[in-house]
Parts: structure tokens; C-alpha cells; sequence
């Protein structure tokens, strides 16, 4: 199936109710463990390539091992370039062939954040792409340290909210309401007024960065009222780790046991996407 866009994926998910994941891919490991889980569970599924990870890998390489994956399969995928930071690796994301980019100004004053995704926008159109932005800033960063915590003073404003929606002209809006990267210092406490709110001014899609450690009470609440793509990540490299750690601690010596361990690592991945697919209500939506 062709790979399709983030306001398209999200339209369904929007009208009835659910979230669909948008889970980081590393290598061909994560690849296989979360398009196949998604296949296997008929669930739309989101493939994040965040910038901070480019230095770990060949994103020429890895976006077209993945698009070839996307044309096998039988489930909508949107390919997302996660927290795209500068214009040139937007660029090479859009000529890597990506369906969606999220464009992350939320480092910027808010004048500088709008002019700054307006042309992201403007670019994007030209290939038929969508855009998410983010206003506020959501705790922690990608990439950064492993234990992240919100700053309620970078919390997502309603009325610049508006304003940033309507001149920007993004498809979707990553809000920041108590949500970090990484792992929580304590319990995740979301601001789900402001959430609420936030939904009915709007009139778009709304995205949960950070979804790694947030209950389940918690996401279903964030469904409710109006969240439609969650990210998640640290879960499933922090579970790939685990793994990693229990395959050595044990004591095989085999000539295979490189291959062997990656298998358990696909299968611990597997495990927890399907736990967040569950949750998140987009299993049996296709
Ligand atoms: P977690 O790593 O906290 O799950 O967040 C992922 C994310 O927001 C990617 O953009
Ligand atoms: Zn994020």
C-alpha cells in the first residue's frame, strides 16, 4: 500500500476516537517489530525518524528500506520525520520520500516559531506533505536525557494556540500539558483542562509527545479529549535494552547468538507496541 499523509491518518482517528502510535524506528528491528505488530493487529500505524537519531544511521538508506516495507504492506503507514529541527534535514527527509514532517520550533520566541512553520509549511505543500508543529514545549528532550520533566511554564497557551494554528496552517499540533521525553521524574501529571480546551478552540488533530510511562487512565483521558497520535519511543528501546542485558547475562555460546539475541530484542519490542496499540483503541481500525 502507498505510504499516506499524517492529516489523513489522523482524520479517521480524529472522527472516532482513538489515537494512532507514532513509534520510532532505529533500525530494520524496530521496523519489523512495529509494522508487523500493526499488521497483525490492523491498526494504521505512524514510523517516526527523529533528526537527533541521523547520526546513528544512513537516512537515505533507512527511509528507502522502509518504503519498501511500506509498499508490502496491507495497513495505512505514514512515514513522519520526528522533531525536524532544520530546514536541511527537512529537505532531505521530503527527498527521502517521508509523508509527513513535524517541524519542532518550540526552542523559538512564538513570532519566530510561526514565520519559521509557515515556511515549513509552504515547502511541504509543494510535496504533498503534511506538517505538526509544536507550541509550548514538551519536557525533556529527544535525544537528551533519559529522565525528562515538564516545565509548567512552557505549557501549551490557548490563546497563542489559536493564533499559531490559524497562520501557520499546520495539520496537526503537539501540545505540551505535562508530557516529557524519556522517563518521568514521579507520576505524569497532565493538564487535561487546558487539553479540553485546547480541542474545542482549536479544531485539529492534537498529538502526545513523551508517551513513554503515561498510564493507561491517562491516555484513554488524553484520547477523550482530542489527542489522535501519541509518540512513544524510550518504552521500546529501554525494553530492547533489557533484553539485550538478559540475553548476555545468560550463558549461550552459539555461533548464532548475535542473530538470536535480536530476535528476543523484536519480540520485546513487539510486546510493548501491541500493549500501546491496545490502549491507544486504533487495534482492528483498518
Ligand atoms: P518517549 O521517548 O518519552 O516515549 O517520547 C517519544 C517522543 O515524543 C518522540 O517524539
Ligand atoms: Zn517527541
Amino acid at each position: 500500500m502507498p505510504k499516506i499523509t499524517l492529516k489523513e491518518i489522523l482524520e479517521d482517528a480524529n472522527s472516532r476516537k482513538y489515537a494512532v502510535g507514532a513509534f520510532n524506528v532505529v533500525d530494520s528491528h524496530f521496523l519489523e517489530a512495529i509494522v508487523k505488530t500493526a499488521e497483525e493487529c490492523s491498526s494504521p500505524v505512524i514510523l517516526n525518524i527523529a533528526e537527533v537519531h541521523f547520526p546513528y544511521f544512513n537516512i537515505s538508506a533507512l527511509s528507502a528500506m522502509i518504503q519498501k516495507r511500506i509498499e508490502q504492506s496491507i495497513i495505512p503507514i505514514t512515514l513522519n520525520l520526528d522533531h525536524g529541527l532544520t530546514m536541511e534535514n527537512i529537505k532531505i527527509a521530503l527527498d527521502c520520500g517521508f509523508s509527513s514532517i513535524m517541524y519542532d520550533g518550540s526552542h523559538l520566541e512564538f513570532e519566530k516559531n510561526i514565520e519559521q512553520t509557515r515556511i515549513v509549511v509552504e515547502l511541504c505543500k509543494s510535496y504533498n506533505v503534511s506538517v505538526e508543529s509544536e507550541l509550548g514545549a514538551v519536557g525533556g528532550a529527544e535525544g537528551g536525557e533519559l529522565v525528562g520533566e515538564a516545565d509548567p511554564l512552557k505549557y501549551t497557551d490557548i490563546e497563542q494556540a489559536k493564533i499559531f494554528v490559524k497562520e501557520t496552517g499546520v495539520d496537526a499540533l503537539a501540545v505540551a500539558i505535562g508530557n516529557s521525553h524519556g522517563k518521568y521524574k514521579g507520576e505524569p501529571k497532565l493538564d487535561f483542562d487546558r487539553l479540553k480546551t485546547l480541542n474545542s478552540e482549536l479544531g485539529i488533530p492534537l498529538v502526545l509527545h513523551g508517551g513513554s510511562g503515561i498510564s493507561e487512565d491517562d491516555f484513554k483521558k488524553a484520547i477523550k479529549f482530542g489527542i489522535s497520535k501519541i509518540n512513544f519511543f524510550t518504552g521500546m528501546s529501554q525494553a530492547a535494552l533489557q533484553t539485550a542485558k538478559e540475553f548476555f547475562d545468560g550463558t549461550q555460546e552459539k555461533y548464532n547468538n548475535y542473530l538470536l539475541m535480536n530476535q528476543k530484542i523484536e519480540k520485546s519490542i513487539k510486546d510493548i507496541v501491541i500493549e500501546q496499540m491496545n490502549i491507544f483503541g486504533s487495534i482492528g481500525r483498518v
